[in-house]
């Protein structure tokens, strides 16, 4: 079958290796794509994705059978139900039930309905309410913008003046509705869910870097780095964040007439009583794809059509449980601020000689050289029988490559680390 993938990221890259692998992929086509899908498949730089027409025609003339949705915006845009409605099978929630990413407000209310753990929350559509709650709770305490703000309309405010700084912050923008959340205490943790509407199944766990620097300093990120397995996120952890969190959840799209379909990335926050849900994403994590697919053992496609027949019955996602993948992102300096572009970058065939998976993100092929074009710009990843193996891989491969204008974290994985070297393994 033909399969089209939306998006041009390092999660997209990692979707194009995974979905390319499949027996049952004939033809792969990424739009609009970048150097590193093109290694899989043919990019199509010239469709515009947010112009469903388009895309429906594009579908019918290469007689795709499944598109892929990457990011969360073609998502939110409605490009999932725009094909359905064409009879073209797609991957991915409608734009109904996308509502789980990009309202933080109707994550909320649903979670109110249905007795999911999260922390408790006010929602204010003015600044003085809003205040005298905030003042009233005292600090810490969580301010978030209810709309899609790629983790950066959150603060979590140490003193009530921080939280009255980032309430008139938001506020400063006329039609403002803004979540105020208790603090939760604990360490957090991402887990992924295959959902076809009705069920889930467990699609791999991983931890995220979202500030800039080492030592989780610096504002945050889309992320700079992750690994998987989280090792915290014990079996008994993934059996009750399935059926506490993932499942109601699943019930109350369901019960709502938008039943959802795709992934359902939860951030989760490992506290003294238990999981609790922070936030919902709709799809896969960038960078948590590139640590979650290359551990996949088993075949992606079918589990995703299954899913998009809403039958995953009999459908497991198996993952190499005893090997650990751990990602390092090399960004452009200045990011997450404005960045240079245009710098050239060597060594991607060097570090994949030694095993590594180097996943572009920001990249651009001109005159026979691979220039960073974006903030984000490598995903370097590497596999290992510990977290502690594939971290000194991940580095190694980073040594080999040749692009001075970019940085990383070091410290990728050093918590993780730290509980394999006290003897708690992956
Ligand atoms: P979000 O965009 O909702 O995931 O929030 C971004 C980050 O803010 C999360 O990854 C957490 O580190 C932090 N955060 C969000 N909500 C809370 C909360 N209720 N308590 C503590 N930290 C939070
Ligand atoms: N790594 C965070 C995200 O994909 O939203």
């Amino acid at each position: 079958m033909n399969i089209l993938l939306i998006g041009s990221g390092g999660r997209e890259h990692a979707l194009a290796y995974a979905i390319a692998k499949s027996p049952l992929c004939a033809r792969l086509f990424t739009a609009p794509g970048n150097p590193g899908t093109a290694r899989h498949g043919r990019n199509l730089p010239e469709l515009a994705v947010g112009d469903h027409a388009a895309v429906r025609a594009f579908c019918e003339a290469a007689r795709i059978g499944l598109v892929v949705v990457g990011p969360e915006a073609p998502l939110v845009a409605g490009l999932v139900d725009a094909l359905a409605a064409a009879g073209i099978r797609a991957f991915g929630p409608t734009r109904a039930a996308a509502r789980l990413e990009g309202s933080k407000g109707f994550t909320k209310d649903l979670c109110a309905e249905h007795g999911i753990p999260t922390a408790a929350f006010a929602r204010f559509t003015a600044l003085e309410p809003a205040l005298a709650h905030v003042r009233a709770a005292g600090a810490p305490i969580v301010v978030k913008a209810d709309g899609l703000a790629a983790g950066k309309g959150v603060t979590v405010a140490e003193t009530v003046e921080q939280a009255e700084g980032a309430l008139r912050a938001l506020f400063a923008e006329a039609g403002t509705v803004v979540v105020v959340e208790e603090c939760l205490f604990g360490e957090e943790a991402s887990l992924f869910a295959l959902c076809d509407g009705t069920r889930a199944i467990l699609a791999g766990t991983a931890q995220d870097h979202k500030r800039v620097f080492d030592g989780d300093r610096g504002p945050n990120t889309g992320g700079m780095g992750a690994y998987s397995p989280a090792g915290l996120v014990t079996p008994a952890i993934e059996r009750a964040v399935m059926e506490t969190i993932i499942q109601p959840t699943l019930d109350g799209m369901r019960a709502r007439g938008t039943p959802f379909t795709g992934i359902l990335y939860a951030g989760l926050m490992l506290t003294a009583d238990g999981p609790k849900l922070i936030e919902y994403n709709t799809r896969f994590g960038d960078p948590e794809a590139q640590v979650l697919l290359p551990r996949l053992a088993s075949d992606l496609v079918p589990a995703l059509l299954s899913a998009c027949e809403g039958d995953l019955t009999g459908v497991a996602l198996e993952f190499d449980t005893h090997r650990a993948a751990l990602t390092v992102v090399m960004a452009a300096a200045g990011y997450p601020g404005a960045v240079v572009r245009g710098s050239t970058i060597r060594g991607i065939e060097d570090a994949e000689r030694d095993g590594a998976l180097v996943f572009q993100a920001g990249t651009r092929a001109e005159g026979g050289n691979l220039l960073a074009d974006g903030g984000r710009v490598l995903a370097v990843t590497a596999l290992g029988d510990s977290v502690l193996e594939a971290q000194a891989r991940a580095y190694a491969a980073v040594a080999r490559i040749d692009w001075p204008e970019g940085f990383c974290r070091r410290d990728i994985g050093r918590r993780a680390v730290a509980r394999e070297v006290a003897g708690h393994g992956i």
